[in-house]
């Protein structure tokens, strides 16, 4: 399977992921895809031989639509046929997801259903919550829903800070994100609950 890997950031969970794709593995990064041209990821991805494409969200001023145009246009001649959020910074509308639907995974760094959106590790700690973690589901339409892929559990402990958390959670998603995609990339869509 080909896969698609989008990034906004550091792009540590693309890391993990391209790592992860050994010979023995159901797929490959066919490229890695950035709405920043400063994305650390990018280099990663260059130094690992993958194409890369940067197509930034400023120039379409709030037009999604065309933003997700480009995005396509971008990655068509690489036929991807599974896309992996990693620290995807950006909304994606119905009309781009819909055609992925089924084949779009994202990380989330929570217990979904708990905590969509941003800040979930400070709302885990604000929350007073023991346990907390992150989320590998397929991307709908609507914000960090979606069939849940896999599932990790940290503790939360009393002098965490949002920093601490953050980096505990973290550390599962490196964990976490490939085995689902080796797992979803074989064709088999039973979670990975790691709770
Ligand atoms: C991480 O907090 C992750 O939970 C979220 O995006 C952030 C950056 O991830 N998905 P990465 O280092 O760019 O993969």
């Amino acid at each position: 399977k080909r896969v698609a890997i989008f990034i906004s950031g550091s792009g540590s969970n693309m890391q993990k992921l391209l790592e992860s794709m050994t010979d023995d593995h159901p797929a490959r990064a066919c490229v890695v895809l950035s709405n920043d041209p400063k994305a650390g990821g990018l280099e990663i991805a260059e130094t690992a031989g993958v194409p890369t494409e940067v197509v930034r969200h400023e120039p379409f001023k709030g037009d999604r639509v065309a933003f997700e145009h480009a995005i396509t246009g971008a990655i068509a001649h690489h036929a991807p046929e599974i896309i992996c959020l990693a620290g995807f910074m950006r909304k994606l509308t119905a009309g781009f997801v819909d055609p992925w639907r089924g084949h779009m995974l994202n990380i989330h760094p929570s217990l979904l259903p708990k905590y969509r959106g941003l800040h979930t590790h400070a709302r885990a700690l604000d929350a007073g919550d023991t346990m907390h973690g992150c989320t590998v589901h397929e991307v709908t339409a609507a914000l960090d829903d979606g069939p849940i892929l896999g599932q990790a559990e940290v503790p939360v402990l009393p002098d965490d800070t949002e920093a601490t958390l953050a980096a505990r959670v973290l550390a599962q998603e490196h964990i976490l994100y490939p085995a689902v995609l080796r797992r979803f990339a074989a064709g088999d869509r039973r979670p990975i609950m790691l709770r």
